[in-house]
């Protein structure tokens, strides 16, 4: 007698939808949230600046989180709470992102704000199927650049740009504006007008 396919994932897993982008109130965070709505995914923003909320909401992101998104009670794998990770953070957010995304899930590890090390088991990958995209965007070949700027327009709620934006600089600003960038206290991005 044939077996017949059955689909065994956990209820929770089924009614994830929603996808996390961590460091949210970043460059790269506040442009994967707006791109993520636009398309029309459930967004939620995880930030450790709470006087970011409304820009985040504004952005396009359904609920706006703190840092510590999913409670760490020890256990290797945690409840399973997205869809997806867009993580620009690393380390130990890294890991969590890993163990709370649902059964075949991914997560996109762009960053080290956080740190460059990751502490993390098998089990998110052998257990819940779960995928661990590496993004590099410096050998991106130009031809594959040219599309997706081409691309962005049409994807980009290009009306957002402008609350992107933390500040305008001249080269006399770049010291000032780093030292904000490396204390996490900068909202999108420094526009610098050479
Ligand atoms: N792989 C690639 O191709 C690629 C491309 C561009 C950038 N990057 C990397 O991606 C990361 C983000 O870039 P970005 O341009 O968005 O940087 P950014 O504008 O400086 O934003 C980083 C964000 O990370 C969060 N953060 C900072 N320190 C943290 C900490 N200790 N723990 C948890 N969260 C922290 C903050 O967001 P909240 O305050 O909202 O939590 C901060 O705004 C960087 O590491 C950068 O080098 C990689």
């Amino acid at each position: 007698m044939p077996v017949e396919a059955t689909t065994s994932y956990p209820a929770a897993a089924k009614s994830a939808t929603a996808v996390l982008v961590t460091g949210a109130s970043g460059g790269v965070g506040s442009t994967a949230v707006a791109l993520l709505a636009a398309a029309g995914y459930e967004v939620v923003a995880s930030t450790g600046k709470s006087a970011e909320r409304d820009y985040l909401s504004g952005l396009g992101a359904g609920r706006v989180v703190g840092r510590e998104f999913a409670e760490d009670d020890g256990r290797i794998l945690g409840p399973q709470l997205w869809a997806g990770v867009v993580d620009c953070v690393g380390g130990r957010t890294l890991a969590q992102a890993l163990r709370t995304v649902r059964y075949g899930g991914a997560v996109a590890a762009s960053g080290l704000t956080g740190g460059n090390d990751l502490s993390t088991t098998v089990y998110p990958f052998i257990v819940r199927a779960v995928a661990l995209l590496g993004i590099d965007t410096v050998a991106t070949p130009i031809a594959e650049r040219r599309a997706l700027w081409a691309e962005m327009p049409s994807v980009f709620p290009l009306g957002r740009c402008e609350d992107m934006v933390d500040a305008e600089i001249g080269l006399d600003g770049l010291t000032s504006a780093l030292a904000r960038v490396l204390e996490a206290g900068v909202r999108g991005r420094i526009l610098v007008r050479p």
